[in-house]
């Protein structure tokens, strides 16, 4: 990794290393990509079947293949690390996302950042005003997911649970709707769904991403869910005098 940038700063993450649960996925590409340009070490965990996702960068990062639920997996991926970036996913209901989110907790070393994904639908303090479509989609979509035995959201929320009580250095980072394309910047962000910067409901996954490797360096971030939107989405772009 070149500690150094093009302009002669040092990188943010020089001398520093970051693991990344859930590196193979569309959010977890990103994720290694941004932590790579900006000079952190990578390790990355991923399942069995997913470690070929990520042979183009065999030689740039560390594999830790496994379940993100394995604690031992995750306890070997953390080590060492100041910083974990967890792509929280409630496949299956066999409580997949409070099981990543508790091996994350339990095995990073003390003091270190972890930054999680998940979705608007996580209230930390139930101050989030959801629209009607929202609530309906959630419910229906969850409903169905969890008897079709395919994703169990209300195991998300309980691994948010768990994060929100813990006393390490967390950030929630809460993704509005994504779509793929080209970086339009740092995504905006406000603490509660509901408020108007956020109302497009936009946000390019690349740059979800970004907000969530930045988060790491941010300090201000620490015991925050941030809610994010696109930067040039129109509500953004009516509110850019908000906390971003
Ligand atoms: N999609 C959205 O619109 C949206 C909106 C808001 C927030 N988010 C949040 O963004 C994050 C990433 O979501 P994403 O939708 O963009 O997906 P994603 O980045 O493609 O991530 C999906 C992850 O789940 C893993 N996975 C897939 N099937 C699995 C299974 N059966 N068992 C265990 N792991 C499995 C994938 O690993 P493999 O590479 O091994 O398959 C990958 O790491 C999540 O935290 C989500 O809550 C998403």
């Amino acid at each position: 990794m070149e500690p150094v940038a093009m302009d002669g700063t040092r990188k943010p993450g020089a001398g520093k290393k970051v693991c990344v649960i859930g590196a193979s996925g569309k959010l977890g590409r990103y994720l290694v990509q941004h932590a790579l340009d900006r000079g952190y070490e990578v390790v990355g965990v991923c399942r069995e079947q997913s470690v070929h996702k990520l042979a183009d960068l065999a030689g740039e990062i560390t594999v830790v293949p496994g379940a993100t639920d394995d604690r031992a997996v995750v306890a070997r991926a953390v080590n060492g690390c100041d910083a974990v970036l967890t792509v929280l996913v409630p496949w299956g209901v066999e409580h997949y996302a409070s099981g990543t989110a508790q091996a994350v907790l339990d095995h990073a070393r003390p003091g270190a950042r972890l930054v999680f994904s998940c979705g608007w639908h996580i209230t930390r303090d139930g101050k989030d005003v959801y629209t009607r479509r929202f609530k309906v989609y959630a419910a229906v979509f969850g409903r169905l997911a969890k008897l079709a035995r395919v994703v169990d959201v209300d195991d998300q929320v309980e691994a948010c649970r768990r994060i929100f009580a813990s006393d390490t250095s967390w950030t929630v980072v809460r993704g509005s709707d994504l779509e793929e394309g080209g970086s339009q910047g740092l995504p905006v962000w406000s603490r509660h769904v509901g408020d108007p910067i956020l109302a497009s409901n936009l946000t390019r996954r690349v740059d979800y991403a970004r907000f969530m490797v930045e988060a790491v360096e941010n300090d201000a971030l620490v015991h925050e869910a941030p809610a994010i939107v696109g930067r040039l989405t129109p509500s953004a772009l009516a509110h850019a005098a908000g906390p971003a």
